[in-house]
């Protein structure tokens, strides 16, 4: 018998082929169109394998539910790097195996964030809706004036393969390099990126730019706080492309009213698709609605490497990118 295989989502083309090699697919077509919880709860069990996206939450209940059910669940193939949308935990006490979607995105996300730095130092949305709105009069010697990038001091926090990747875009703009991680890198590396290795508080202090490039976990929920944003300087700009709930967005909202920094650009929010109101109004903020990854050619190879995670499984194979290898011992 071929396994079912649920899509949760409208995915890039190359991914069904794939996913037809091996299985009956079942598949949301409306592009767009998020299932609620409910609804894949109510349509998941009895699949061999999902394929779903961040927007999915898979938790406890959910993953007790599928592994009861005939078939039941066998692998969640997350179409993402990121994957705290799934409680691992479970899954891999349940027997389920999990893959995410590493190394595809890490330019991709690297650029935006990168873009995001450079549109919010020299605004340019903010100028654009100006000029859009028909109020650029002619070249003024003190109009959008904003903060210099070639030469600053980037903080990254968090030296993955995206941090690693953002240090590289920000050494060509001649910029000072500063890390915080987990654990430091090798020399060899902090050489090849001309990084510097600071302390967290150190790292706050120091930096103009400051760009999270960490997992969401429960160690780096509101990582960036109201004690945090008083030891920026007044000129920071906080970047974020990671996850919103790496930052308190109401502390965040607080320390942008106040000046306690200057700016931010962000690709991901808290509660999103909801953003804290206030965000909305500063013209000085760039706001984009989580694109990190968003390149028609990351985001397919993204979908052709969720698939073929699926297919390994079925072939009986290690699946490139499973997450709790645990599992497969106890298949
Ligand atoms: C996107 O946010 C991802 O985790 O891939
Ligand atoms: C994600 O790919 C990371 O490790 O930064």
């Amino acid at each position: 018998d071929k396994p079912k295989i649920l899509v949760t989502q409208k995915v890039p083309d190359a991914a069904y082929p794939i996913l037809e090699s091996f299985g009956i697919v079942e598949a949301n077509e409306e592009e767009g169109v998020i299932w609620s919880y409910d609804e894949l709860l109510h349509r998941a069990p009895g699949h061999d394998y999902l394929f779903c996206l961040l927007t999915d939450t898979i938790d406890a209940r959910f993953l007790e539910t599928c592994a009861a059910a005939n078939p039941r669940l066998k692998m969640i193939a997350n179409m993402a790097v990121g994957f705290n949308n799934i409680d691992v935990a479970t899954a891999t006490r349940l027997g389920i195996a999990v893959s995410n979607t590493p190394g595809v995105l890490t330019d991709t996300t690297a650029d935006l964030a990168f873009g995001l730095l450079l549109a919010t130092a020299r605004r340019i949305p903010e100028s654009e809706r100006f000029l859009r709105a028909g109020r650029f009069t002619g070249w003024g010697p003190l109009l959008f004036c904003g903060a210099e990038v070639y030469g600053a001091t980037l903080g990254i926090i968090g030296a993955g393969r995206i941090g690693q990747a953002m240090a590289r875009r920000a050494s060509g703009f001649n910029m000072r390099v500063l890390y915080h991680n987990r654990s430091r890198l090798s020399a060899e590396e902090e050489q090849r990126y001309n990084l510097t290795f600071v302390s967290f508080e150190e790292l706050l202090k120091e930096s103009d730019f400051i760009s999270l490039h960490c997992p969401y976990t429960q160690e780096t929920h509101h990582l960036i706080g109201e004690r945090e944003f008083a030891l920026m300087k007044p000129e920071a700009i906080l970047i974020n492309t990671a996850r919103g709930a790496i930052i308190d967005e109401k502390a965040l909202v607080r320390a942008l009213q106040t000046g306690q920094i200057a700016s931010a650009g962000l690709d991901v929010f808290e509660n999103e698709p909801a953003i804290e109101p206030e965000l909305l109004q500063m013209e000085h903020v760039v706001l984009a609605p989580h694109i990190g990854s968003a390149s028609l050619k990351t985001r397919s190879l993204m979908a052709t490497t969720a698939a073929n995670n699926l297919l390994a499984f079925q072939k009986g194979e290690v699946p490139p990118n499973i997450l709790n290898p645990d599992v497969l011992d106890q298949q």
